[in-house]
């Protein structure tokens, strides 16, 4: 027989004692798992994991060909052949609510080469909004978006110009007010400032800081003075590979990997 007391339940101080408030974990922004992609038979992109915070300026480094713009391809469902996991704001990009285009909608990506359509100026602003929202969409908010891509003192006076007769850095900055016209939730930028005088760098670089007070914001840049500019975090790639990724400040005084080192040193990486 079992002659042993049994120790006494400590007392239920639930109700007494007041418990930490436990907060609800934020989702990432964006969550990349195991992302690979082959295109041709050629792996692409190898085993890809990173997220990102729900607001921010995250930047993408790498020499060319590193695979930079084919991820964000990947996000956007543009390649659709990868393996893997990808989740922005917790949802699996594949079961997005309202398919592929409600996700395109919500995450704009601007692409590296600006795609206009055949049409003035102000029409491609709103050319993304469905017929309805086009059609009741104010001047203001057209200028608001167009203020927001640092071009409006240039187009003011000839919104019903075709889109054709800008320059490739005032059409690449039409692309940018095209994307904020839908309102995203997290903006993928593939080097939006490459043909940009510095003054206008300037101006969107301070666009990009106010919109990634509200959403995340991805850049790809080759430009390492931008990266410092911008802050946040770093995604270094090369070779379809995640090399190293964290701090602005870490990855540029510290950084741990002898690519990265090598890399911030040269410009150039020999992990292939
Ligand atoms: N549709 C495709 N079919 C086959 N290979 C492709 C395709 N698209 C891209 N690639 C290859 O994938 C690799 C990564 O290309 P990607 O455009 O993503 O590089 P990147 O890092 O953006 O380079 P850059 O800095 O020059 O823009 C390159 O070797 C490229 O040739
Ligand atoms: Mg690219």
């Amino acid at each position: 027989m079992n002659t042993q007391k049994k120790a006494a339940s400590p007392p239920d101080m639930r109700s007494t004692v007041p418990q930490p408030a436990i907060k609800p974990e934020r989702e990432p922004g964006l969550k990349v798992s195991g992302l690979s992609l082959e295109l041709g038979d050629a792996p692409i992109l190898r085993d890809i994991s990173f997220s990102l915070p729900d607001r921010g300026i995250s930047i993408l480094i790498g020499p060319s060909g590193a695979g930079k713009s084919t991820l964000l391809r990947c996000l956007n469902l543009l390649h659709q052949s990868w393996q893997g996991d990808l989740r922005i704001m917790g949802q699996d990009v594949r079961a997005w609510t309202g398919g592929e285009d409600a996700l395109r909608r919500t995450v704009g990506l601007i692409a590296q080469k600006p795609a206009l359509f055949p049409c003035s100026i102000a029409q491609n602003v709103v050319f993304g909004l469905g017929k309805k929202a086009r059609k009741q969409v104010s001047g203001e908010r057209i200028e608001q978006v167009l203020r927001q891509a640092a071009l409006w003192d240039e187009v003011k006076g000839r919104l019903s110009e075709a889109a054709s007769t800008l320059s490739v850095g005032q059409q690449q900055r039409l692309c940018i007010a095209r994307a904020l016209a839908l309102e995203p939730a997290m903006l993928l930028l593939d080097e939006p400032t490459a043909s940009l005088d510095p003054r206008s760098k300037q101006c969107i670089e301070t666009s990009l800081r106010q919109m990634a007070e509200q959403m995340p914001v991805l850049c790809v840049t080759h430009d390492i003075e931008q990266a410092k500019r911008l802050g946040g975090q770093i995604i270094f790639m090369c070779d379809g590979r995640l090399i190293e990724s964290g701090d602005s400040d870490d990855f540029f005084t510290r950084p741990e990997r002898i690519e990265s080192r090598e890399f911030l040193r040269w410009s150039v990486c020999d992990c292939g």
